[in-house]
């Protein structure tokens, strides 16, 4: 393409040239003429001989023309012979003759102005267009050696880029192969440069990145599966034995059998909260998200949780301030605090205070549960998000490990930002909804 440019460039360079000269030539001869014309008027023809005699002897033969004619067709003056058929332009090859200078001189072309003179004669006026065809050749000969040079350059340039381009695509395509062959913690390699091939293997490498987060995820979840699995399905088992004949009687009998049940319903409730959290990472429910009143919300889990806290010796208060709605998926939200008023109930003393709040921080939006019993030390804040993982101190409260996990989850699908704090004493944790234009909040978008 480059060379194809600059071969273009050089055609129109070129032909410019050679008109612009030729134009200039036309103009000279022209204006030649006319003076010319004019003496034959004011001196006569005798005159015009006289001048173009001159002209020719000063001119030494070079490149300039004449030939003047009387009305009876008589060659007066001039180093041309022949009339041209007719006035005005006319073009004429010519060949000059051999001199010591120039022993096989080229044949020329001649052009030729003719115009009619005072008492009926005719002068001719001739300029050599070999001036044209010097400068062109000239022209022709720079362009070419300039064009071999810049098709060498693009060659050579052309190649090396190919080269370092190709050399990189192999080492990133060679990566590639290592890393579907299995070797996931391999990287496509990264050069420093700010380039495209550079940002392409740094996605590539955050894709990466993420996938084996995943899957590590994925393979820790399938081995808690496995492990939170073994205890209650090991009780069952044992459950069953019991039911085994020579059983002791009814009574035993009937309260093995609800045992077992019981075992069951907490199976399956982990089945459910467990397709509950995959469900939600899809994300698949952000399409369905609907203007969600927080305050609302909360105040309707405070009517209905405050019995249940008092029942087991504990004050739910609510610390709430009008704000504007979020989009989300509402039973998704109700859930999601549930979990967490539920935590706060099942995993304090009695007499724990406990707080739904609903505030405000700028753009944000914050909601979440307080309470002022025991807390979450600092370093297993992130820890308990993971699903099954529960203090030890909880090892024999009821649950699975999974509410704050599903918790997580809810908040990960509203692009909420989900923080535990210290409550000095206790544990709060607050969801942080954005109420930035990307999830838009117009006033009658408000639930009625
Ligand atoms: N409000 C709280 N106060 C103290 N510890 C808590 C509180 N909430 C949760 N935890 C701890 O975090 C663990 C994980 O909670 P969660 O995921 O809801 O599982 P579960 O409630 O089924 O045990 C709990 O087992 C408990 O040890
Ligand atoms: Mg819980």
């Amino acid at each position: 393409m480059f060379t194809l440019s600059s071969l273009l460039t050089a055609a129109v360079l070129w032909l410019g040239t050679g008109r612009e000269a030729a134009s200039e030539q036309r103009q000279e001869l022209v204006a030649d003429a006319r003076d010319l014309v004019l003496l034959s008027y004011q001196r006569g023809l005798d005159a015009v001989s006289t001048e173009i005699e001159e002209r020719i002897i000063l001119g030494a033969g070079l490149e300039r023309w004449y030939a003047l004619y009387a009305g009876n067709g008589i060659k007066l003056a001039g180093n041309l012979d022949g009339l041209p058929p007719h006035e005005g332009w006319s073009q004429r090859r010519f060949t000059p003759r051999a001199t010591t200078l120039a022993p096989s001189p080229r044949s020329r072309r001649l052009g030729l102005y003719t115009v009619r003179t005072a008492r009926g004669g005719w002068l001719v006026v001739g300029r050599d267009a070999y001036f044209i065809q010097h400068m062109r050749d000239v022209a022709e000969r720079i362009f070419l050696f300039a064009l071999a040079l810049i098709v060498a350059l693009s060659l050579v340039v052309g190649w090396l880029i190919g080269r370092q381009l190709l050399r990189r695509v192999g080492a990133m395509s060679l990566a590639a192969e290592r890393i579907s062959d299995g070797d996931l913690d391999h990287r496509m390699p990264v050069r420093g440069a700010a380039d495209e091939l550079d940002m392409i293997a740094r996605t590539v490498n955050q894709m990466l990145d993420r996938i084996t987060s995943l899957l590590a995820d994925v393979r820790r979840l399938g081995a808690d599966i496995a492990h939170d699995l073994r205890t209650p399905l090991t009780r069952l088992r044992h459950r069953l034995e019991q039911l085994r004949p020579p059983s002791a009687g009814a009574a035993a009998h009937e309260a093995a059998v609800d045992a077992a049940l019981a075992e069951i319903d907490g199976l399956l409730d982990i089945f459910q909260a467990l397709l509950r959290i995959a469900g939600i990472a899809s994300g698949e429910l952000r399409r369905s998200f609907a203007p969600v009143d927080l305050e609302a919300l909360l105040r309707e889990l405070h009517d209905a949780y405050a019995a249940v806290a008092e029942a087991e010796g504990h004050r739910l208060e609510a610390t709430i301030t009008p704000q504007p709605p979020i989009r989300g998926d509402r039973s998704l939200l109700v859930q999601a605090f549930v979990n967490l008023i539920e935590n706060a109930i099942r995993h304090t003393p009695p007499g724990t205070r406990i707080a739904l709040e609903l505030g405000r921080a700028g753009d944000t939006l914050l909601a979440g549960v307080r309470d002022d019993g025991p807390g979450i030390p600092e370093h297993e804040h992130a820890q308990v998000l993971q699903p099954f993982m529960r203090l030890d101190r909880s090892r024999h409260t009821e649950g699975n490990g999974l509410g704050l996990a599903l918790v997580a989850s809810v908040a990960e699908l509203h692009r909420a930002v989900l923080q535990l704090d210290d409550a000095r004493p206790g544990l709060r944790v607050t969801l942080g909804f954005s109420l930035v234009p990307g999830l838009p909040h117009t006033p009658d978008e408000r639930p009625g």
